[in-house]
Protein backbone atom coordinates (compact mmCIF):
# COMPACT_ATOMS: atom_id res chain seq x y z
CA UNK A 1 0.00 0.00 0.00
CA UNK A 2 2.41 2.60 1.07
CA UNK A 3 5.34 3.75 -0.89
CA UNK A 4 8.86 4.12 1.17
CA UNK A 5 8.78 6.03 3.91
CA UNK A 6 11.38 8.32 2.86
CA UNK A 7 8.55 9.22 -0.40
CA UNK A 8 5.95 9.94 2.81
CA UNK A 9 8.14 11.72 4.87
CA UNK A 10 8.91 14.52 1.87
CA UNK A 11 5.10 14.45 1.35
CA UNK A 12 4.04 14.99 4.68
CA UNK A 13 6.92 17.73 4.77
CA UNK A 14 4.56 19.59 2.27
CA UNK A 15 1.72 19.60 4.40
CA UNK A 16 2.36 23.08 5.13
CA UNK A 17 -0.88 25.67 4.89
CA UNK A 18 -1.34 29.14 4.54
CA UNK A 19 -3.74 29.76 7.50
CA UNK A 20 -6.77 31.74 6.73
CA UNK A 21 -8.26 31.64 10.36
CA UNK A 22 -5.82 34.34 11.41
CA UNK A 23 -3.79 36.95 10.45
CA UNK A 24 -0.21 35.85 10.52
CA UNK A 25 1.21 39.09 11.04
CA UNK A 26 -0.72 40.72 14.10
CA UNK A 27 -0.11 37.02 16.31
CA UNK A 28 3.67 36.45 17.84
CA UNK A 29 5.44 38.50 15.20
CA UNK A 30 9.62 38.19 15.56
CA UNK A 31 12.12 40.21 14.69
CA UNK A 32 13.93 37.15 13.47
CA UNK A 33 14.29 36.23 9.75
CA UNK A 34 13.68 32.82 8.82
CA UNK A 35 14.67 31.03 5.49
CA UNK A 36 12.13 28.79 4.19
CA UNK A 37 13.99 26.12 4.08
CA UNK A 38 16.67 24.82 6.25
CA UNK A 39 18.26 21.78 8.17
CA UNK A 40 15.25 19.49 9.16
CA UNK A 41 15.33 18.61 12.60
CA UNK A 42 12.32 15.79 12.93
CA UNK A 43 14.49 13.03 10.27
CA UNK A 44 12.77 9.96 12.95
CA UNK A 45 9.14 12.03 12.87
CA UNK A 46 7.19 9.86 10.30
CA UNK A 47 9.67 6.38 10.84
CA UNK A 48 9.18 6.23 14.49
CA UNK A 49 7.40 8.71 16.13
CA UNK A 50 3.67 7.47 16.98
CA UNK A 51 4.53 3.77 17.69
CA UNK A 52 7.97 4.57 19.67
CA UNK A 53 5.34 7.16 22.00
CA UNK A 54 2.65 4.57 22.27
CA UNK A 55 4.98 1.79 23.38
CA UNK A 56 6.36 4.06 25.71
CA UNK A 57 3.35 5.35 27.41
CA UNK A 58 2.17 2.01 27.93
CA UNK A 59 5.47 0.62 29.44
CA UNK A 60 5.61 4.00 31.94
CA UNK A 61 2.05 3.78 33.32
CA UNK A 62 1.89 -0.12 33.19
CA UNK A 63 4.72 -0.10 35.36
CA UNK A 64 3.46 2.20 37.87
CA UNK A 65 0.65 0.54 38.24
CA UNK A 66 2.45 -2.85 38.61
CA UNK A 67 4.52 -1.28 41.34
CA UNK A 68 1.50 0.63 42.90
CA UNK A 69 -0.18 -2.74 43.10
CA UNK A 70 2.33 -5.14 44.39
CA UNK A 71 5.15 -3.14 46.15
CA UNK A 72 3.83 0.14 47.11
CA UNK A 73 7.51 1.00 46.14
CA UNK A 74 7.20 5.13 46.90
CA UNK A 75 6.25 4.29 50.51
CA UNK A 76 10.10 2.53 50.74
CA UNK A 77 11.80 5.55 49.09
CA UNK A 78 14.02 7.65 51.31
CA UNK A 79 11.83 10.23 53.17
CA UNK A 80 14.57 12.71 52.70
CA UNK A 81 14.47 12.56 48.86
CA UNK A 82 10.52 12.26 48.63
CA UNK A 83 10.50 16.00 49.67
CA UNK A 84 12.70 17.27 47.16
CA UNK A 85 10.27 15.78 44.79
CA UNK A 86 7.49 18.22 46.38
CA UNK A 87 8.61 21.16 44.47
CA UNK A 88 10.55 19.50 41.60
CA UNK A 89 7.39 18.36 40.15
CA UNK A 90 5.11 21.25 40.89
CA UNK A 91 7.92 23.71 39.49
CA UNK A 92 8.64 21.40 36.54
CA UNK A 93 5.27 20.44 35.35
CA UNK A 94 4.72 23.92 35.07
CA UNK A 95 7.79 24.06 32.83
CA UNK A 96 6.24 21.31 30.51
CA UNK A 97 2.92 23.39 30.12
CA UNK A 98 5.44 26.65 29.20
CA UNK A 99 6.90 24.54 27.16
CA UNK A 100 4.13 23.63 25.14
CA UNK A 101 2.72 27.17 24.39
CA UNK A 102 6.25 27.81 23.57
CA UNK A 103 6.16 25.00 20.62
CA UNK A 104 2.92 26.23 19.69
CA UNK A 105 3.38 29.94 19.36
CA UNK A 106 6.38 28.61 17.22
CA UNK A 107 4.30 26.81 14.80
CA UNK A 108 2.11 30.37 14.17
CA UNK A 109 4.68 32.05 14.15
CA UNK A 110 7.78 30.42 11.91
CA UNK A 111 7.12 30.35 8.01
CA UNK A 112 8.98 26.86 7.43
CA UNK A 113 7.49 24.02 7.27
CA UNK A 114 10.42 21.60 8.38
CA UNK A 115 11.01 23.53 11.83
CA UNK A 116 6.97 23.84 11.80
CA UNK A 117 6.79 20.04 12.04
CA UNK A 118 9.60 19.77 14.59
CA UNK A 119 7.40 22.45 16.73
CA UNK A 120 4.72 20.11 16.32
CA UNK A 121 5.78 17.08 17.36
CA UNK A 122 7.40 18.56 20.30
CA UNK A 123 4.25 20.57 21.50
CA UNK A 124 2.79 17.14 21.74
CA UNK A 125 5.37 15.77 23.96
CA UNK A 126 5.24 18.81 26.06
CA UNK A 127 1.44 17.76 26.20
CA UNK A 128 2.32 14.27 26.96
CA UNK A 129 4.63 15.27 29.94
CA UNK A 130 2.77 17.79 31.23
CA UNK A 131 -0.09 15.22 31.86
CA UNK A 132 2.90 12.49 32.80
CA UNK A 133 4.20 14.32 35.45
CA UNK A 134 0.86 15.31 36.91
CA UNK A 135 -0.06 11.66 37.21
CA UNK A 136 3.45 11.29 38.94
CA UNK A 137 2.08 13.29 41.51
CA UNK A 138 -0.96 12.02 42.17
CA UNK A 139 0.90 8.94 42.56
CA UNK A 140 2.78 10.18 45.25
CA UNK A 141 -0.07 12.43 46.93
CA UNK A 142 -1.72 8.37 47.14
CA UNK A 143 1.70 6.81 48.04
CA UNK A 144 4.45 8.81 49.50
CA UNK A 145 5.90 8.07 53.05
CA UNK A 146 4.50 11.72 53.38
CA UNK A 147 1.98 12.71 50.76
CA UNK A 148 1.44 16.39 52.40
CA UNK A 149 2.19 18.96 49.88
CA UNK A 150 2.03 16.82 46.96
CA UNK A 151 -1.53 17.40 46.56
CA UNK A 152 -0.62 21.54 46.73
CA UNK A 153 2.06 22.03 44.43
CA UNK A 154 0.00 23.84 42.09
CA UNK A 155 -1.07 26.23 44.34
CA UNK A 156 2.35 26.19 46.08
CA UNK A 157 4.32 27.16 42.76
CA UNK A 158 1.96 30.42 43.41
CA UNK A 159 2.71 31.12 46.71
CA UNK A 160 6.40 29.71 47.98
CA UNK A 161 9.29 32.25 47.61
CA UNK A 162 10.83 29.06 46.08
CA UNK A 163 7.64 28.69 43.79
CA UNK A 164 7.65 32.25 42.80
CA UNK A 165 11.32 32.26 40.98
CA UNK A 166 10.58 28.90 39.37
CA UNK A 167 7.26 29.73 37.84
CA UNK A 168 8.87 32.99 36.49
CA UNK A 169 11.88 31.43 35.12
CA UNK A 170 9.54 29.33 32.87
CA UNK A 171 7.52 31.83 32.17
CA UNK A 172 10.51 32.89 29.54
CA UNK A 173 9.51 29.71 27.78
CA UNK A 174 6.21 31.85 26.50
CA UNK A 175 6.24 35.38 27.32
CA UNK A 176 8.86 37.19 25.06
CA UNK A 177 9.41 37.03 21.30
CA UNK A 178 9.02 33.36 20.06
CA UNK A 179 12.14 33.17 19.18
CA UNK A 180 13.75 34.45 22.21
CA UNK A 181 11.15 31.81 24.14
CA UNK A 182 12.75 28.97 22.11
CA UNK A 183 16.25 29.95 22.83
CA UNK A 184 15.77 30.03 26.88
CA UNK A 185 13.36 26.56 26.34
CA UNK A 186 15.29 24.72 23.44
CA UNK A 187 18.46 26.00 23.18
CA UNK A 188 19.36 26.45 27.44
CA UNK A 189 17.19 25.09 29.20
CA UNK A 190 16.65 21.86 26.96
CA UNK A 191 19.90 21.56 25.43
CA UNK A 192 22.14 22.45 28.80
CA UNK A 193 19.93 22.00 31.92
CA UNK A 194 17.41 19.01 30.90
CA UNK A 195 20.56 16.55 31.40
CA UNK A 196 21.39 18.01 35.14
CA UNK A 197 17.22 17.71 35.58
CA UNK A 198 16.15 14.93 34.17
CA UNK A 199 18.84 12.38 34.04
CA UNK A 200 20.59 13.32 37.13
CA UNK A 201 17.17 13.30 38.79
CA UNK A 202 16.52 9.50 37.62
CA UNK A 203 19.54 8.47 38.83
CA UNK A 204 19.47 10.20 42.06
CA UNK A 205 15.72 8.65 42.38
CA UNK A 206 16.79 5.69 42.08
CA UNK A 207 19.52 5.13 44.83
CA UNK A 208 17.46 6.53 47.20
CA UNK A 209 14.66 3.67 46.27
CA UNK A 210 11.88 5.67 44.19
CA UNK A 211 12.02 3.67 41.36
CA UNK A 212 8.90 5.46 40.05
CA UNK A 213 10.18 8.81 39.10
CA UNK A 214 12.59 7.02 37.18
CA UNK A 215 10.25 5.33 34.96
CA UNK A 216 8.56 8.88 34.01
CA UNK A 217 11.90 10.84 33.74
CA UNK A 218 13.16 8.74 31.29
CA UNK A 219 10.24 8.32 29.19
CA UNK A 220 10.40 12.16 28.95
CA UNK A 221 14.06 13.00 28.71
CA UNK A 222 14.19 10.31 25.71
CA UNK A 223 12.63 12.61 24.00
CA UNK A 224 14.58 15.80 24.73
CA UNK A 225 17.53 14.71 21.99
CA UNK A 226 14.37 15.91 19.78
CA UNK A 227 14.01 19.06 21.57
CA UNK A 228 17.46 19.72 21.32
CA UNK A 229 17.50 19.27 17.42
CA UNK A 230 14.51 21.94 17.20
CA UNK A 231 16.70 24.32 19.06
CA UNK A 232 19.53 23.30 16.94
CA UNK A 233 18.22 23.67 13.90
CA UNK A 234 16.28 26.70 15.10
CA UNK A 235 19.65 28.79 16.09
CA UNK A 236 21.18 27.58 12.82
CA UNK A 237 18.46 29.36 10.71
CA UNK A 238 18.67 32.58 12.72
CA UNK A 239 22.34 32.53 12.38
CA UNK A 240 21.66 32.19 8.50
CA UNK A 241 20.80 35.81 8.90
CA UNK A 242 23.86 38.22 9.78
CA UNK A 243 20.55 41.09 10.48
CA UNK A 244 19.47 38.88 13.46
CA UNK A 245 23.15 38.35 15.07
CA UNK A 246 23.21 41.53 17.59
CA UNK A 247 19.92 40.86 19.36
CA UNK A 248 20.09 37.04 19.10
CA UNK A 249 23.37 37.64 21.39
CA UNK A 250 21.91 40.08 23.69
CA UNK A 251 18.63 37.53 24.07
CA UNK A 252 20.79 34.17 24.53
CA UNK A 253 22.86 35.89 27.22
CA UNK A 254 19.55 36.91 29.31
CA UNK A 255 18.11 33.45 28.17
CA UNK A 256 21.42 31.84 29.80
CA UNK A 257 21.35 33.96 33.28
CA UNK A 258 17.66 34.29 33.67
CA UNK A 259 17.56 29.63 33.66
CA UNK A 260 21.38 29.77 35.47
CA UNK A 261 20.44 32.08 38.36
CA UNK A 262 17.29 29.39 39.74
CA UNK A 263 18.03 26.13 37.96
CA UNK A 264 21.17 26.11 38.96
CA UNK A 265 20.42 27.32 42.62
CA UNK A 266 17.88 25.32 42.84
CA UNK A 267 19.18 21.94 41.79
CA UNK A 268 22.47 22.37 43.91
CA UNK A 269 20.05 22.59 46.73
CA UNK A 270 17.78 19.39 45.74
CA UNK A 271 20.84 17.66 44.98
CA UNK A 272 23.52 18.11 47.73
CA UNK A 273 20.46 18.43 50.23
CA UNK A 274 17.98 15.93 49.95
CA UNK A 275 19.79 13.42 48.81
CA UNK A 276 19.88 10.50 51.27
CA UNK A 277 22.23 8.45 49.54
CA UNK A 278 24.31 10.39 47.69
CA UNK A 279 25.81 10.21 43.88
CA UNK A 280 27.42 13.21 42.67
CA UNK A 281 27.37 16.47 43.89
CA UNK A 282 25.88 19.45 41.90
CA UNK A 283 28.81 20.84 41.04
CA UNK A 284 30.19 17.63 39.15
CA UNK A 285 27.04 17.59 37.21
CA UNK A 286 27.24 20.98 36.00
CA UNK A 287 31.16 20.71 35.34
CA UNK A 288 30.32 18.29 33.19
CA UNK A 289 27.12 18.88 31.53
CA UNK A 290 26.95 22.69 31.48
CA UNK A 291 30.72 23.85 31.34
CA UNK A 292 32.20 21.00 29.19
CA UNK A 293 29.63 19.59 27.13
CA UNK A 294 27.16 22.68 26.58
CA UNK A 295 29.48 25.85 26.90
CA UNK A 296 32.86 23.76 25.89
CA UNK A 297 31.73 22.11 22.73
CA UNK A 298 27.82 22.74 21.51
CA UNK A 299 28.19 26.34 21.89
CA UNK A 300 31.61 26.82 21.09
CA UNK A 301 31.04 25.27 17.77
CA UNK A 302 28.99 28.24 16.93
CA UNK A 303 31.46 31.02 17.03
CA UNK A 304 32.40 30.28 13.91
CA UNK A 305 28.97 31.64 12.62
CA UNK A 306 29.28 34.30 15.02
CA UNK A 307 27.11 33.31 18.66
CA UNK A 308 29.77 34.06 21.71
CA UNK A 309 29.10 32.28 24.80
CA UNK A 310 27.16 33.40 26.86
CA UNK A 311 28.35 36.86 28.74
CA UNK A 312 28.09 36.11 32.31
CA UNK A 313 28.81 31.95 32.25
CA UNK A 314 31.87 33.00 34.01
CA UNK A 315 29.98 34.95 36.76
CA UNK A 316 27.19 31.48 36.26
CA UNK A 317 30.75 29.03 36.75
CA UNK A 318 32.02 31.31 40.12
CA UNK A 319 28.34 31.34 41.53
CA UNK A 320 28.01 27.49 41.03
CA UNK A 321 30.83 26.81 43.80
CA UNK A 322 28.33 28.22 46.41
CA UNK A 323 24.93 29.50 45.45
CA UNK A 324 22.94 26.29 46.09
CA UNK A 325 24.47 26.39 49.70
CA UNK A 326 23.07 29.81 50.40
CA UNK A 327 19.56 29.06 48.43
CA UNK A 328 19.45 25.83 50.78
CA UNK A 329 20.41 27.29 53.99
CA UNK A 330 18.04 30.59 52.84
CA UNK A 331 15.11 28.00 51.86
CA UNK A 332 15.60 25.95 55.25
CA UNK A 333 15.46 29.35 57.44
CA UNK A 334 11.70 29.79 55.71
CA UNK A 335 10.99 26.45 56.09
CA UNK A 336 7.55 27.38 58.12
CA UNK A 337 6.27 28.74 54.55
CA UNK A 338 7.26 25.46 52.47
CA UNK A 339 4.63 22.37 51.55
CA UNK A 340 7.64 20.21 52.19
CA UNK A 341 9.98 19.44 54.81
CA UNK A 342 13.29 20.60 55.08
CA UNK A 343 15.57 17.96 56.87
CA UNK A 344 18.53 18.68 59.35
CA UNK A 345 22.37 17.81 57.84
CA UNK A 346 24.19 15.30 59.77
CA UNK A 347 27.63 14.48 60.06
CA UNK A 348 27.48 12.18 56.97
CA UNK A 349 26.07 15.20 55.21
CA UNK A 350 28.72 17.60 56.86
CA UNK A 351 31.55 15.05 55.66
CA UNK A 352 30.00 15.00 51.80
CA UNK A 353 29.71 18.36 51.68
CA UNK A 354 33.45 19.60 53.03
CA UNK A 355 34.69 16.65 50.88
CA UNK A 356 33.13 18.37 47.86
CA UNK A 357 33.08 21.86 48.44
CA UNK A 358 36.19 22.48 50.67
CA UNK A 359 35.82 25.18 52.58
CA UNK A 360 31.68 24.35 53.18
CA UNK A 361 32.13 24.03 56.97
CA UNK A 362 33.40 27.58 57.52
CA UNK A 363 30.52 29.23 55.97
CA UNK A 364 27.97 26.90 56.39
CA UNK A 365 28.45 24.50 59.13
CA UNK A 366 27.25 27.14 62.16
CA UNK A 367 24.06 27.53 60.54
CA UNK A 368 23.08 23.59 59.83
CA UNK A 369 24.56 22.82 63.63
CA UNK A 370 22.18 25.88 65.02
CA UNK A 371 19.31 24.64 62.63
CA UNK A 372 19.47 21.11 64.26
CA UNK A 373 19.04 22.50 67.36
CA UNK A 374 16.39 24.85 66.77
CA UNK A 375 14.42 22.04 64.86
CA UNK A 376 12.69 20.32 68.22
CA UNK A 377 9.37 23.06 68.86
CA UNK A 378 9.70 22.68 72.61
CA UNK A 379 12.75 25.13 71.69
CA UNK A 380 10.22 27.24 70.35
CA UNK A 381 13.01 28.78 67.88
CA UNK A 382 13.08 29.61 64.42
CA UNK A 383 15.61 28.98 62.29
CA UNK A 384 15.07 32.26 60.27
CA UNK A 385 15.60 34.26 63.63
CA UNK A 386 19.15 33.49 63.21
CA UNK A 387 20.05 36.16 60.65
CA UNK A 388 19.69 40.03 61.52
CA UNK A 389 17.55 40.65 58.65
CA UNK A 390 16.65 38.27 55.40
CA UNK A 391 18.14 39.16 52.31
CA UNK A 392 16.48 41.08 49.86
CA UNK A 393 14.98 39.35 46.43
CA UNK A 394 16.20 40.62 43.23
CA UNK A 395 13.65 42.28 41.38
CA UNK A 396 14.63 40.15 37.78
CA UNK A 397 15.04 36.00 39.20
CA UNK A 398 13.42 37.08 42.68
CA UNK A 399 15.80 34.57 44.13
CA UNK A 400 17.98 36.02 47.24
CA UNK A 401 20.19 38.56 46.84
CA UNK A 402 22.86 36.98 48.52
CA UNK A 403 24.35 35.08 45.89
CA UNK A 404 27.09 33.66 45.68
CA UNK A 405 27.13 33.53 49.15
CA UNK A 406 26.40 36.18 51.83
CA UNK A 407 30.06 37.17 52.79
CA UNK A 408 30.90 37.78 49.22
CA UNK A 409 27.19 38.41 47.92
CA UNK A 410 27.31 40.94 44.35
CA UNK A 411 24.14 42.86 45.44
CA UNK A 412 23.19 45.80 44.03
CA UNK A 413 20.76 48.51 45.07
CA UNK A 414 18.69 51.03 42.95
CA UNK A 415 16.22 53.35 43.09
CA UNK A 416 13.86 54.21 40.37
CA UNK A 417 12.75 57.66 38.71
CA UNK A 418 9.45 56.65 40.69
CA UNK A 419 11.02 55.80 43.81
CA UNK A 420 10.31 52.42 43.88
CA UNK A 421 13.49 50.47 45.57
CA UNK A 422 15.27 47.46 43.97
CA UNK A 423 17.88 44.95 44.90
CA UNK A 424 19.40 42.93 41.93
CA UNK A 425 21.92 39.77 43.24
CA UNK A 426 24.43 40.39 40.07
CA UNK A 427 25.20 42.65 37.36
CA UNK A 428 23.56 40.11 35.08
CA UNK A 429 20.15 40.68 36.83
CA UNK A 430 20.63 44.36 36.95
CA UNK A 431 21.67 44.58 32.92
CA UNK A 432 18.48 42.24 32.58
CA UNK A 433 16.13 44.74 34.55
CA UNK A 434 17.73 47.74 32.73
CA UNK A 435 16.85 46.20 29.60
CA UNK A 436 13.29 46.10 29.95
CA UNK A 437 12.13 47.38 33.22
CA UNK A 438 8.25 47.36 32.30
CA UNK A 439 9.14 43.09 32.23
CA UNK A 440 10.39 43.16 35.65
CA UNK A 441 8.14 45.27 37.74
CA UNK A 442 6.24 42.07 39.41
CA UNK A 443 6.36 42.17 43.01
CA UNK A 444 8.83 40.34 45.26
CA UNK A 445 7.82 38.12 48.14
CA UNK A 446 8.83 40.52 50.71
CA UNK A 447 7.20 43.23 48.91
CA UNK A 448 3.59 40.63 48.30
CA UNK A 449 3.47 39.56 52.29
CA UNK A 450 5.27 42.68 53.94
CA UNK A 451 3.48 42.87 57.85
CA UNK A 452 1.97 39.42 57.43
CA UNK A 453 2.11 37.59 60.87
CA UNK A 454 3.74 34.73 60.44
CA UNK A 455 1.08 31.62 61.50
CA UNK A 456 -1.24 33.98 59.10
CA UNK A 457 0.40 33.49 56.11
CA UNK A 458 0.38 29.77 56.67
CA UNK A 459 -3.03 29.48 57.41
CA UNK A 460 -3.96 31.75 54.41
CA UNK A 461 -1.62 29.65 52.11
CA UNK A 462 -3.09 26.73 53.02
CA UNK A 463 0.36 25.23 54.46
CA UNK A 464 -2.02 23.09 57.49
CA UNK A 465 -2.01 19.83 57.19
CA UNK A 466 -5.68 17.54 57.35
CA UNK A 467 -5.70 17.89 60.80
CA UNK A 468 -6.13 22.19 60.82
CA UNK A 469 -2.67 22.62 62.54
CA UNK A 470 -0.10 20.97 61.88
CA UNK A 471 2.17 22.03 59.39
CA UNK A 472 2.90 20.70 56.05
CA UNK A 473 6.30 21.91 56.40
CA UNK A 474 8.66 20.77 59.08
CA UNK A 475 12.67 21.49 59.82
CA UNK A 476 13.13 17.66 60.14
CA UNK A 477 11.75 14.23 59.25
CA UNK A 478 10.60 12.95 62.20
CA UNK A 479 7.17 11.65 63.12
CA UNK A 480 6.29 11.40 66.77
CA UNK A 481 3.48 14.12 67.67
CA UNK A 482 6.11 16.00 69.88
CA UNK A 483 8.40 16.48 67.40
CA UNK A 484 5.80 18.21 64.72
CA UNK A 485 5.36 21.94 64.55
CA UNK A 486 1.80 23.11 64.95
CA UNK A 487 0.52 26.72 64.39
CA UNK A 488 0.15 27.27 67.73
CA UNK A 489 3.95 27.01 67.75
CA UNK A 490 4.34 29.40 64.90
CA UNK A 491 2.19 32.05 66.84
CA UNK A 492 3.90 31.70 69.74
CA UNK A 493 6.98 32.87 68.30
CA UNK A 494 5.22 36.15 67.02
CA UNK A 495 7.42 36.34 64.10
CA UNK A 496 6.22 38.85 61.35
CA UNK A 497 7.09 38.81 57.85
CA UNK A 498 9.09 41.96 57.09
CA UNK A 499 10.52 43.29 53.63
CA UNK A 500 14.38 43.38 54.23
CA UNK A 501 14.30 46.53 51.42
CA UNK A 502 12.17 48.92 53.39
CA UNK A 503 15.08 48.93 56.90
CA UNK A 504 18.43 49.61 54.75
CA UNK A 505 19.13 53.01 54.65
CA UNK A 506 18.48 55.21 51.85
CA UNK A 507 21.87 56.04 50.82
CA UNK A 508 22.47 52.77 49.98
CA UNK A 509 20.54 53.07 46.99
CA UNK A 510 21.70 54.71 43.32
CA UNK A 511 19.75 55.66 40.61
CA UNK A 512 19.23 52.99 38.30
C1 LIG B 1 10.86 20.62 28.77
O1 LIG B 1 9.70 20.28 28.75
O2 LIG B 1 11.56 20.47 27.81
C2 LIG B 1 11.37 21.27 30.01
C3 LIG B 1 10.54 21.41 31.09
C4 LIG B 1 11.00 22.00 32.24
C5 LIG B 1 12.30 22.44 32.30
C6 LIG B 1 13.15 22.29 31.21
C7 LIG B 1 12.67 21.70 30.06
FE1 LIG C 1 9.04 18.34 28.24
FE1 LIG D 1 11.13 19.34 26.09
Amino acid sequence: MAGSVSAEHEKIKQFDWEPSYFHRDALYPTKYKIPPKTKDPFRTLVREYVGMEEEKDDRQYGALEDALGRMNNAADAEPRFMEAMKPVLALVDFGEYAAMKCTAMLVDTVENPELRQGYLAQMIDEVRHTNQEAYLMRYFAKHAPDPAGFNSGFQMRAFDPIGRPGRAVFEAFMNDDPITNSLNLQVVAETAYTNPLFVAVTEVAAANGDQATPSVFLSIQSDESRHMANGYSTLAAVLSEPDNLPMLQEDFDTAFWRQHVFLDNFQGAVYDYFSKVRMKSYKEYWNQWIWEDWAGSYIERLEPFGLQVPRWIHDARRHVDWGGHTSAMVSAALWPVHAWRSDCMFDDDFAFLEDKYPGWEQHFGGFWTAYREMSDPRNGQLALTLFPEMPPICRTCQMPAVLPRPDINEIRLNIDAAGQRHAFCSEACQHIFRQAPERHCGMTWWEVNDNVELWRYIVDAGLLRSDGKTLMGQPHLRTDEASLWTIDDIRRTGVVIKDPLKTIPGEAFVAI
